[in-house]
């Protein structure tokens, strides 16, 4: 019998709609011969759907779409909930008594908060099922660009000069936090959770700093103030594994303009992006070698895409982690490993095998916890 693959997509504003277009990319690329999608969509407003067949067979009779993300699924079914059937399944139904489909694994292809930052993974290992990617606390670590930061610095990787604060200590001290003045302009304001370019800002000057600051405030009460780079280039990075993870070949994006904005990711029909990056053989093997140890830094699992700025001086720094990267199959995640000879069905299939890797690992009796608590159990 083949697994049963519920692959979940959509989720908050923001990210939803690439969320869409990765997940219908996975559905046409997910081998049959194992695997049986079952397809769940979460609205904007966070409710699921089980998307109905005749949507998806319809979607799929189109030829594949290009760049763009307008070839994507949609969040819309009949409207279910997730319940556990365990050791290892989920089931997907209305109410308590009508069982729609059974989940052997899910497949979360949602990007930011929620899908992204451990709430939703929180929400499956309640359920006590396997789901590819990482865990709770590595997700929640690479979406929170703080806490991604101090972890990177933990580990002695060469982080952006940076400041950050909460919005109390910018109302008390508004541009006189410890150690700003420090940080060359230009500077870049983000909030500390979330992605897509979204609420950041780029600033040359005092008054567009707190301008900017207010405006990611707006996202989340911390937020990160860093050192541009300048003319840096962007090189991207794919990590696949589990606690020894293997890295790809590097790619670069093209950037137009000072930036990477929401736009350029993903409203532009052009392809910035170069597989392999032109790069110094030992500048690619730094940036593999520090991929990995940024993934296992966060505590990583299964994926994640780790993005570098590379200055004109040779310098690298590490500017973030991705734990669910655009995962169409014109993404950067899934193109760096079809240049490593990992083609993107299989891909799929490895992560789905690290996901009943990581639930085994993770199910494992819990001898000393049943120990402890023999006094208060039966006699
Ligand atoms: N310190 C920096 N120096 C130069 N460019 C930066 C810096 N930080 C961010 N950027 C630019 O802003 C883009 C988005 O920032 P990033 O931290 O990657 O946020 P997101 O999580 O939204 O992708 C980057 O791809 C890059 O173009
Ligand atoms: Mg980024």
């Amino acid at each position: 019998m083949s697994t049963r693959v519920g692959i979940m997509f959509g989720g908050p504003p923001g990210e939803h709609e690439v969320s869409c277009a990765s997940a219908l990319a996975v559905v046409r690329a997910l081998d049959r011969d194992q695997f049986e999608p079952v397809v769940i969509g979460v609205t904007r407003e966070r409710e699921l759907r089980l998307v109905p067949d005749g949507l998806l067979d319809r979607l799929m009779a189109r030829p594949a779409g290009g760049l763009a993300i307008d070839d994507r699924l949609e969040a819309v079914g009949t409207p279910v909930e997730l319940r556990s059937r365990r050791p290892r399944a989920a089931v997907v139904s209305i109410g308590h008594h009508a069982v729609l489909a059974e989940l052997d694994v899910v497949f979360p292809l949602l990007h930011g908060p929620f899908g992204e930052d451990g709430v939703l993974q929180g929400m499956l290992e309640a359920l006590g099922v396997a789901y590819a990617g990482c865990g709770v606390a590595a997700s929640a670590v690479g979406m929170d660009k703080v806490a991604m930061k101090r972890a990177f610095i933990a580990e002695g990787l060469p982080v952006t000069p940076h400041v950050w604060f909460d919005e109390d200590r910018w109302h008390a001290n508004g541009d006189h936090q410890p150690g700003l003045d420090r940080l060359a302009w230009p500077r870049y304001v983000k909030p500390a959770n979330m992605g897509s370019s979204i609420g950041i800002s780029r600033v040359t000057c005092r008054d567009e700093l707190i301008d900017a600051v207010e405006e990611a405030l707006g996202y989340d009460s911390v937020v990160l103030v860093e050192q541009g780079i300048t003319a840096a280039r962007e090189i991207e990075c794919g990590v696949l594994g589990g606690f020894e993870p293997a890295a790809s070949a590097v790619g670069e994006v093209a950037v137009a303009g000072e930036w990477f904005d929401y736009g350029q990711k993903y409203l532009s029909e052009a392809d910035p992006m170069t597989v392999p990056a032109d790069l110094p053989v030992a500048v690619a093997k730094e940036v593999r070698e520090v991929s990995v140890r940024a993934f296992q830094a966060i505590g990583g699992w299964g994926l994640a895409r780790v993005d570098f700025l590379y200055d004109e001086s040779g310098r690298l720094y590490l500017n973030e982690l991705n734990t669910m990267p655009g995962f169409t199959a014109h993404s950067m995640y899934p193109k760096v490993w079809e240049a490593t000879d990992l083609p993107y069905t299989e891909l799929i299939t490895r992560l789905i095998e690290l996901a009943f890797e990581r639930h085994a690992r993770r199910s494992r009796p819990p001898r000393l916890l049943a120990r402890s608590l023999t006094p208060f159990g039966p006699t």
